[in-house]
């Protein structure tokens, strides 16, 4: 799917919320045989946060939501719908959606969950600006939220040592004249949907994988370093810009190895690169609006930027969005 988006849609909060525990590499290597020297050579991850036992991806999601309501300056009743993109949902039902939508008090608001893994929050963008453009909704907000640590085995060191728990929020709007939203590509390949997986209640009962994350980490590397490219590319393309117009780069914060070649293949120089996987590892749907959000309150992203966010994961899915960024400095 590919669309430029021909609707004014204009980003007007942005939140994130991320647990207290840090959990460092050498921890890690005190469970399972590995070390903080291979896992930051290899992915870029020096720590990632983990929620406590009272967090779930509601709470994460609620606090962040909180947040990117008070940046816009908007009480939570003047909500038409909640979109939440989560993979660790609190319940497969009711939605996720629903428990933040009462934590933050939102009242009657409608509210659902999507499952696009680490695309999720691209998907969950396309979601919305689609309400609004259709004129079913005028005020949207976004969650991407994740409680990855509890979908982890802790004994295998080639899954464990990736994820990280944390959430972001966005808040979107109709709007007479700034035209944030720009232009949208997405895609999935289901003949890959099993490289990245967790099993679910509802999956065949005659073979037992287990509630926990499987990869084949080389096989989704592959897939990831190729779309990244190719999707920002469209995405650029169908909002009418070039790499050239691109003000910050948002990938998915899977592996700064992903990041770095899919900057030098496009051409972006560091300077226009966003990462903090070094400090959260993959939060999957949370990834990129954390990153949104700590780029907006480090004064890296500001109004009129353009911003390119690319996500990929579980699916195989993939997603890429094009912004002007309407959000004032904070
Ligand atoms: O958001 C979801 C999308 N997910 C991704 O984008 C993840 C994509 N994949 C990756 O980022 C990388 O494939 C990984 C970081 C997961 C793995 O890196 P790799 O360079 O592809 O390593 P590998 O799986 O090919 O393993 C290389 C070696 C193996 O040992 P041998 O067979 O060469 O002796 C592994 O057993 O590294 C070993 N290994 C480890 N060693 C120390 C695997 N995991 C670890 C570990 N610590 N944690």
């Amino acid at each position: 799917m590919i669309a430029a988006c021909g609707q004014r849609v204009a980003l007007i909060g942005i939140g994130s919320h991320v647990p207290e525990r840090v959990m460092s590499n050498d921890e890690i290597a005190t469970m399972v045989e590995t070390s903080d020297e291979w896992i930051a050579q290899r992915t870029g991850i020096r720590e990632r946060r983990i929620a406590a036992a009272s967090d779930s991806s509601a709470t994460l999601g609620a606090e962040a939501a909180r947040r990117a309501l008070e940046s816009a300056g908007i009480d939570a009743g003047e909500l038409d719908l909640i979109v939440t993109a989560t993979a660790s949902p609190d319940y497969y039902f009711p939605a996720t959606a629903s428990l933040i939508g009462q934590r933050i008090g939102a009242g009657e608001v409608a509210g659902y969950d999507l499952s696009a893994a680490c695309t999720g929050f691209i998907y969950a963008l396309a979601q919305a600006y689609s309400q609004i453009a259709a004129g079913l909704a005028e005020t949207v907000l976004v969650v991407g939220t994740e409680v990855f640590s509890r979908l982890l085995d802790w004994s295998d060191r080639s899954t464990c040592i990736l994820f990280g728990d944390g959430a972001g929020a966005v808040v979107l709007r109709r709007d007479d004249d700034r035209h944030g939203l720009r232009g949208f590509e997405l895609g999935a390949d289901g003949s890959g949907a099993l490289l990245l997986s967790v099993a679910a209640a509802g999956h065949a009962a005659d073979h037992d994988e287990g509630p926990f994350v499987r990869m084949n980490g080389p096989e989704v590397y592959k897939f990831a370093t190729r779309v990244v490219v190719d999707s920002s590319l469209r995405s650029l393309e169908a909002a009418g810009l070039g790499v050239e117009d691109v003000d910050v780069f948002v990938p998915h914060q899977a592996n700064r190895r992903i990041i770095d070649h899919a900057a030098r293949r496009l051409g972006l120089d560091h300077a226009r690169v966003f990462s903090n996987v070094d400090r959260y590892g993959n939060t999957s749907a949370g990834s990129i609006p954390i990153c949104l959000d700590e780029a907006w309150r480090q004064g890296r992203i500001g109004p009129g930027d353009i911003v390119l966010m690319v996500g990929f994961g579980g699916g195989l899915a993939w997603g890429s969005c094009v912004m002007e960024w309407t959000k004032e400095r904070p």
